[in-house]
């Protein structure tokens, strides 16, 4: 009864606002909507109001935690002809039975890797993926000569203390928290020049972007991790405790000064090259398990598929050792007192 008042409500909401010129019903609302009901019941009350089918449903499972789970997802496809015209409804079923929708029916190209295999991951491509640059300088050091940067320097030492204190010898915990404050920093900064590009009519020389993804490759670097570490619930508080007063510092951080808070990040990402390091060691030394790379880091990074941890740290490090070089850079040209915009962005890798 009650799960028939909601889509009722639902379709009802769909049917007279769609009229009027469109009204978007979120996929999130949508998955919540279906999520009580079987998907059939969905479908049925769709075409009992309208006559015709109405947009596209999906099931499946929006992040995968493998592959090989991901390409076996059921796939079936359902075709029915309405007043305006054939649409497609197509499902996608999970075992876990959850379900996303969208009704307007924006549906994903069939995407195949290399070897013809489906491509089964939504919130990269294969056209975002690279791979890394093992043969960088891990060992270059901004040395602190200014009052600056031993601000910087200080300030990052002195944020290691407890992070050493809390995690010891446990890398894997460790990265995993860490990348969910390593992905601020591109945000922030690629965010406010984003805003700053808006307001002076001008281009960013390419920054925006390469800031931008910055932060999505150190927030892969956490789906990476997240697939061999599960945050404990004392962990997920600490999270958010740590983002909110962190995003915040950072953002104010840049307004003041972009040259001490790209400092910072630079300075950030030689200790995550040294923490990274001795999860090697660890590794090596058979203190961490050299388990197989999860699935989601060999497409990422386009490692062979008998891949493992070691590969995928020693990759996520590579990229660290780059992060360092772009905030040390864009650190530098501030100081030649230029904007980013003058000098071009290091595109091209993330
Ligand atoms: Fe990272
Ligand atoms: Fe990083």
């Amino acid at each position: 009864m009650m799960n028939n008042l909601v889509i009722r409500s639902v379709v009802r909401g769909l049917l007279v606002n769609g009229s009027r010129g469109g009204r978007y019903i979120s996929t999130a609302t949508a998955a919540t909507t279906a999520g009580v009901l079987k998907p059939t019941e969905v479908l049925t009350e769709f075409r009992s109001r309208n006559g015709a089918s109405v947009g596209v449903l999906y099931w499946r499972r929006m992040m995968s935690t493998s592959a090989e789970t991901a390409v076996a997802e059921k796939e079936t496809t359902e075709k029915s002809v309405g007043k305006q015209g054939e649409k497609e409804v197509a499902s996608l079923k999970t075992s876990d039975g959850s379900v996303i929708s969208s009704y307007w029916g924006i549906s994903r190209p069939k995407i195949l890797r290399e070897d013809g295999t489906e491509w089964p991951w939504n919130c990269f491509m294969p056209w975002e993926t690279y791979r890394a640059n093992t043969s960088i300088d891990l060992s270059k050091h901004h040395v602190p000569k200014t009052f600056l940067d031993k601000v910087a320097y200080r300030t990052v030492k002195l944020l290691r203390l407890p992070t050493d204190i809390f995690f010891q010898r446990r890398y894997g915990c460790r990265a995993m928290m860490l990348e969910t404050v390593a992905a601020v920093p591109g945000m922030v900064a690629g965010m406010l020049l984003h805003l700053r590009s808006l307001r002076r009519f001008q281009q960013s020389g390419g920054w925006i972007k390469a800031l931008l993804e910055e932060a999505e490759n150190e927030r892969m670097h956490l789906m990476t991790m997240v697939e061999l570490v599960q945050p404990r619930w004392y962990e997920r508080f600490l999270v958010l405790a740590v983002q909110g007063v962190f995003f915040n510092a950072y953002f104010v951080l840049y307004l003041l000064s972009p040259k001490l808070a790209h400092r910072i990040t630079g300075y950030l990402e030689e200790e995550a090259i040294h923490s990274y390091t001795e999860f090697l060691k660890d590794i090596k030394n058979g203190q961490i398990e050299n388990v197989p790379a999860p699935a989601i880091a060999i497409d990422y990074w386009r490692l062979p598929n008998d891949a493992t941890l070691e590969d995928v740290i020693t990759v996520i490090r590579a990229d660290e050792a780059h992060h360092r070089d772009v905030n040390h850079f864009a650190s530098d040209i501030h100081y030649q007192g230029k904007e980013l915009r003058e000098a071009p962005a290091p595109l091209g890798y993330h």
